[in-house]
């Protein structure tokens, strides 16, 4: 067995993920052979072979010494917008979309200030190429997710209907970016560890209980992000805002009218969709119980249609987004 590294302790290490250990070449990193004792599993310099990875015959847990771990995080999201870089030019649906939902991923594991900034070229990089070639935007948008629901490919589609919608509506470029931060986070708050995860896939209607568990999760994730130190505020409001309706019937707060900020209510919306389409929706079963059955695209826009009408979502948003899911 190696040797301890008898100065180190737990607080002096962060434990690494997949997507760390395929660049952590310069780091050493660590391994727990005893609770709260750390080892060398490798020194700095020396590259793990990602077949490895696949493989599952790396240790399960690798550690990195914390003063190395926000050089790690650059490194790794230098590695997938570079990626992602070769995916848009590529102008494969398929590649953007595995690459972003990666860095979706990467970002809820760990919603740091220096994450959130990292944030800012990669979805610069989106918008340039939906901009050069809208194709690849709507062929994103069109595209089917995987058939079980999952939190981190909501979010994905989240942030390019944000990122679509905020384009449309010809909002200023730093907003249109923060928006898109804030639509990758705005459900961190069901990845946490205290959240229960069987909410969101639930076949049946929630109780009032479980309602109260479910929209817990707006509060829980602006804990994260403040605790994280993450002030912009476009990015919090979409955190907090997005369950918020215009006539003051939403959550946590029940704001009304301009009480709700611009990228809450955009993001409010394309939730709303991408939950009809992705998530599905409880519905009565013929002869009793219920079932959850996505909505198509028609059926969820007319959906949206009536809460605009109530003066629920935003009418203007509304208008440009229709148009978008309709080309
Ligand atoms: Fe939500
Ligand atoms: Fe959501």
């Amino acid at each position: 067995m190696s040797k301890l590294l008898e100065e180190l302790a737990s607080d002096d290490v962060e434990l690494i993920r997949l997507e760390q250990i395929k660049v952590s070449t310069s780091y050493e990193l660590l391994i727990s052979p005893r609770l709260g004792k750390f080892a060398r599993y490798k020194p700095a310099g020396v590259t793990i072979d990602t077949s490895r990875i696949d493989n599952h015959t790396l240790p399960a847990r690798l550690y990195i010494r914390k003063e190395d771990s926000m050089n790690l995080l650059r490194a790794a999201q230098e590695n997938y917008s570079g990626q992602l870089k070769q995916d848009l030019s590529s102008k494969d649906p398929e590649k953007i979309k595995t690459t972003f939902t990666t860095i979706t991923a990467e970002t809820l594991a760990e919603p740091r200030g220096a994450t959130l900034e990292g944030l800012t070229r990669i979805i610069e990089s989106m918008i340039e190429s939906f901009l050069r070639d809208p194709k690849i935007m709507l062929n994103l948008i069109n595209m089917a997710s995987s058939d079980k629901y999952d939190t981190t490919i909501h979010c994905t589609n989240a942030c390019i209907l944000t990122l679509a919608c905020c384009l449309r509506s010809q909002f200023p470029r730093e907003i249109t970016i923060s928006a898109g931060k804030g639509a990758i986070v705005h459900d961190i708050g069901k990845t946490e560890e205290g959240f229960q995860q069987d909410l969101i896939h639930s076949e049946s209607r929630l109780t009032d209980l479980q309602y109260e568990a479910m929209r817990s999760h707006t509060d829980r994730g602006y804990r994260v992000l403040s605790n994280s130190g993450i002030t912009d505020g476009v990015i919090t409001q979409a955190v907090y805002q997005h369950h918020e309706k215009l006539d003051g019937s939403g959550y946590p707060r029940g704001l009304s009218g301009t009480n709700v900020s611009i990228p809450g209510r955009v993001i409010a919306l394309v939730n709303f969709y991408d939950r009809m389409t992705y998530g599905g929706v409880i519905v009565p079963r013929k002869g009793g119980g219920f079932f959850r059955r996505k909505h198509g695209k028609k059926e969820a826009l007319q959906k949206i249609a009536r809460d605009v009408a109530a003066g629920a979502l935003d009418r203007d948003l509304f208008k440009e987004f229709i148009q978008l899911i309709r080309q």
